[in-house]
Order: C-alpha cells, then structure tokens, then sequence
C-alpha cells in the first residue's frame, strides 16, 4: 500500500488513470467489495464537512470498516503527541486520512505510520486529493486533462488547495490566469512552477473571467498572521460581474465551502459546477482509497 502525501507523488498518467478509474465508479455507484477487509480511519485535527464525509462515504462504497478519531475525546486531551497518537492510529486501522493545521504533518506522520497515509490537508500547504476531484470535475466536463485556460483566483497566499491545484497544473499543457488581492497572491516557489503557463495576473476578478475555468476560493482568515492587512471586500464573484465580463462557456469551481466570495445568485446560474464539484469527490475518492489499497493499480 501507497501513501498519497502530495500531489507531486503522482505522475500526469496516474492522475488521467485516477480520473478514468473515478469515472467508471461515477457512471456505476453500486458498492464493491474491494476494501471489506480494510478498516480505514479518518483523523482529523481541523474542521471538515466535505473531505471527511466524501472519505466515509467514498470507504462505505467500497464496504471498508471507518474508525473516525475526534481529537476533542482523545488522549490528546490528556497531553498525548501527535506522534504517538499517529502510531497508536496506524495499530488499529490500516489506511489514515489526516487532516492537520500544520504543514509538513503528512510527511511527518507517514515517517511514523506503518499504515499508508492520505493527506486530507496539512495547514497552507497540499490538499492533494482536493486536487484530484477538482481535475477530475474537469476531466468529466473536457474528456481530457490538457488545453484549457484556467484562472486561480482568491487567496492564493494561505490556501492549501490552490496550492496542490498549481503543482498539479505545472504538470499539465494549460493557460493560468492568476487573480487575487494584491497581499494575497501566489508564493514565488509555486509561481516559478507554472511561469512557462501564466497569461495574467491581476488584482481585479471582473478581467480575469476570459478563460473556461474559474477555481475560486476562500480567504483562509484562520491561517493570517496579526500583521496581515484585510481582505479586499470587493473581491466577490457575482451573478452580475459574470453577466458582464465571463466568456460564455465559463465554468466557476470552487473546493468549497463558500464563505461570500460567490453571492448566491451565481448557484442557479449555468456557470456554477461547484456542488457537483464536491459530489465528484465521492467517485475520486473511492478510486483514491483503491489506489492506496494497491487495488487499483497505475
Ligand atoms: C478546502 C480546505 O480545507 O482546504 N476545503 C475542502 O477541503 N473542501 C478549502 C477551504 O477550506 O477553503
């Protein structure tokens, strides 16, 4: 069994199989046998409706055991480490879906895990199954994972899946717009990846909405330093602004959840795919957990 810690453990043909194989589970939902002999456990050490719920559900799909650890009613409240907790974790089950507000906590756990790990969120840093499902959500829309334009925009500063959605598109032939208030745009470590890539960047999301993607997010207010300055209130996608400025065929993505960078008005809209998004992380994540298994192989 493989742990699945960043993005980069993947090559561009194991994310197209992963995405073929995601497809063959969306188009056919029944349950599988595959894992009724694993016990998957989620742990969680941040808030989380969608990345946990998609993995238990994904896990029941395929007829695994779930352990949920909740660190409110742990040891850790006695004083216990993460390491310990970790391998006391990797005893009991045999896959661990972590999610931590710590960078770095996935490659750290794996080093102790005997059990493979899935990273489900390490502070700003990966998000790599977000990732999948959202190349997957436009895999289902293209048929292909290349020859698009596609506009990162929001906090690009903090956000771990914008940060995993880069270095997956730095593996990809794409056109990247990149849109976000000015204290919040993109590290230079993650620029450098996609330079050969980039069209645009701007502070003003009205001209960034020429492309056929746009993989908006929220600021990640839990992660600001004291002396970072506000976020620009008028850094919101609305029904209007895309009425006015979109191309036509604009398809809106977002990891979710939505805190008010979409007005709502946009949900009814033909440019919305967001909530269908967060249901493709279902089909991905039941191919993920396969791939980790080692029952799916690519
Ligand atoms: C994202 C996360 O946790 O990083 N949410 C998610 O997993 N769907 C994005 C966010 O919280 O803004």
């Amino acid at each position: 069994m493989k742990s699945l810690l960043s993005i980069h453990d993947l090559s561009p043909q194991q994310i197209l199989a992963l995405c073929q194989q995601a497809l063959i589970h969306d188009n056919n939902p029944n349950s599988s046998e595959a894992l009724s002999n694993k016990i998957v456990m989620t742990l969680f050490f941040e808030p989380s409706t969608r990345t946990r719920f998609s993995f238990e559900s994904a896990a029941l799909r395929l007829n695994a055991k779930i352990l949920s650890f909740t660190p409110d009613v742990s040891s850790l409240q006695k004083g216990e480490s993460f390491a310990d907790t970790v391998r006391m974790a990797a005893a009991y089950a045999d896959i661990l879906i972590i999610r931590h507000p710590e960078e770095g906590t996935a490659v750290k756990a794996a080093a102790i895990s005997s059990a493979p790990i899935i990273n489900a969120g390490d502070g700003k840093n990966e998000h790599p199954t977000q990732t999948l499902l959202d190349l997957y959500t436009i895999f289902k829309q293209l048929q292909r994972l290349d020859g698009y334009h596609i506009t990162v925009a929001g906090d690009l500063r903090y956000g771990r899946a914008p940060h995993s959605l880069i270095r997956a598109l730095s593996m990809f032939d794409v056109k990247i717009t990149l849109a976000s208030p000015p204290d919040f745009t993109l590290p230079d470590d993650l620029k450098a990846l996609i330079a050969d890539k980039i069209v645009m960047e701007t502070s003003d999301l009205s001209q960034a909405l020429k492309s056929d993607f746009l993989y908006m997010t929220r600021v990640q207010k839990e992660r600001f330093n004291p002396n970072d300055t506000g976020y620009s209130d008028d850094f919101i996608l609305t029904k209007q602004m895309l009425s006015q400025n979109a191309s036509p065929s604009l398809k809106v993505l977002h990891p979710l959840p939505r805190v008010n960078e979409i007005t709502e008005d946009v949900d009814s809209t033909p440019y919305a795919l967001y909530f269908e998004q967060a249901k493709n992380g279902v089909y991905m994540r039941i191919a993920i957990l396969e791939y980790v298994a080692g029952v799916f192989k690519c």
